[in-house]
């Protein structure tokens, strides 16, 4: 069993934790936060919704969770979900009742808060928007691209809207219809019928004590001023985040600390951690610079370790370290902790692998390091996102040695070091703490410090 030192560290810097992916998402947040939801009351999702998915044990049974905090697994902590978010709340019910079923009390235990500001999702309309033009970016078909559209486009799409203003609502929904008739088949009445199921739902909910809801979105606010420890849990990861990842095959949101901020009221994040796979994968469409070309290999380590996505059940595509894409991602991000998951399966990618150490640009010989260069040609093959610009590789030896559970750094095999320290070199850390994930059990991780 690790002992504390994690959750001290983050107890000296201050009361606010956030935890954010640096590659493509499925890193293993899931397993950091659970590590340090027991110091936290406050766990709190800000963006994103249901195109996440983070895999927790709860009273020794496994199950995914969509919208709520992985971190609500514990006993004292409330979760939050942010008016960042984009929320379909009958998936929220469902969420509720597994976690009942695997004995968890969730009637009026202050469990769940909801902030009036969050935008709810309907799949009849942001559902179906989303399967007109942006299927070929592969989104999650969850709607949240166009429920950050509606939001950015200020219609009546919050849950402070379908409270206390439902006719206003489905007025908007009249006006949306005449706006996308052309290119889409939405059903007012199917929309109006759905909307009105999901307003009773919530009320019901809230009446009930399953959730307390927050129209003033200021429950992480007040918790921050009155020094609560709040654990923020990111959704995603940099590289598909709006503004800093592979755009436009991205996700609609702000997957990094300053989102983790602008969609809780989190003024402040005093520990900031960064979580990464020690290589990669990517469900969805876009370039893809380190995949293995090897499908058999690929295969192979897919079956595995189980590598698909755990929303969509989509085989995620594998491939080594990139650290041109992981050096773009920590320098956006600077976090002091790096948690590396998932350490104990990187034998399976074999015995050596071709890390991608540059991108070299065959027509202006310029090589790019740290920053991913801008991309190409949207509109053609995969390999053409990024055309006449070549990755640099090298190739590094896997270790093979089994590390299953071991809670205790001095006791990972030397035969890992070399790989370890190509991480912390290469990808331009700058904090002092690593925690390494040696096994898919709560407390199998153990944890390092770099010396000054
Ligand atoms: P959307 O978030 O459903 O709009 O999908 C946009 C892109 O982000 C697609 O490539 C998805 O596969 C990817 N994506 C969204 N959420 C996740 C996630 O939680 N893990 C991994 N990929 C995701």
């Amino acid at each position: 069993m690790p002992d504390n030192s994690l959750i001290d560290y983050c107890r000296e810097r201050g009361n606010v934790a956030g935890v954010v992916g640096l590659q493509y998402g499925d890193e293993g947040k899931g397993k950091i936060i659970t590590a340090l939801q027991k110091h936290f009351k406050l766990v709190v999702r800000a963006q994103g919704g249901g195109n996440a998915g983070h895999t927790i044990m709860v009273n020794g049974k496994h199950l995914v969770l969509n919208h709520l905090p992985s971190g609500l697994a514990g006993d004292e902590t409330t979760g939050v979900l942010g008016q960042g978010m984009v929320i379909n709340i009958k998936t929220v019910a469902d969420e509720i009742k597994r976690l009942e079923a695997v004995g968890k009390q969730m009637q009026d235990q202050n469990n769940i808060v909801l902030m009036g500001g969050a935008q709810f999702i309907l799949p009849s309309l942001q559902g179906k928007l989303d399967t007109y033009g942006s299927a070929a970016i592969g989104t999650t078909g969850k709607g949240i691209g166009p429920a950050y559209s509606l939001k950015a486009d200020r219609q009546p799409t919050t849950f402070n809207d379908m409270v206390t203003r439902p006719d206003f609502c489905k007025q908007g929904f009249e006006s949306l219809i005449n706006k996308y008739s052309q290119d889409t088949q939405l059903d007012l009445a199917a929309i109006i019928d759905e909307f009105d199921k999901h307003r009773e739902l919530l009320l019901r909910l809230i009446d009930e004590g399953y959730i307390r809801f927050d129209p003033e979105n200021s429950t992480v606010v007040d918790a921050y001023h009155g020094r609560t420890p709040i654990l923020l849990e990111g959704a995603q990861a940099l590289m598909l985040d709006l503004n800093q990842g592979t755009y436009p095959f991205v996700t609609s949101s702000d997957t990094g600390f300053s989102g983790l901020m602008s969609g809780s009221g989190c003024p402040d994040i005093n520990t900031r951690i960064g979580v990464m796979k020690p290589y990669t994968t990517r469900v969805g469409a876009g370039p893809f610079m380190s995949q293995l070309v090897d499908a058999e290999q690929e295969e192979v380590f897919v079956n595995a370790v189980g590598e698909r996505g755990a929303t969509t059940g989509r085989m995620r595509s594998i491939g080594a370290l990139n650290f041109v894409e992981l050096r773009h991602a920590l320098r956006r991000t600077c976090p002091d902790i790096l948690a590396v998951t998932k350490l104990d399966i990187l034998p399976q990618l074999g015995a050596a692998t071709n890390i991608v150490t540059a991108y070299h640009d065959e027509a202006s010989e310029k090589q790019y390091q740290n920053t991913l260069p801008p991309m190409r040609d949207l509109t053609g093959r995969v390999d053409r996102f990024y055309d006449g610009i070549i990755p640099i590789t090298e190739s590094l030896t896997v270790p093979q040695a089994n590390i299953a559970g071991i809670t205790d750094f001095r006791e990972i095999p030397d035969a890992y070091h070399p790989y370890i320290q190509k991480i912390i070199n290469e990808s331009g850390f700058a904090g002092s703490r690593l925690v390494f994930g040696t096994g898919p059990d709560n407390d199998e991780y153990c944890e390092a410090q770099i010396a000054a």
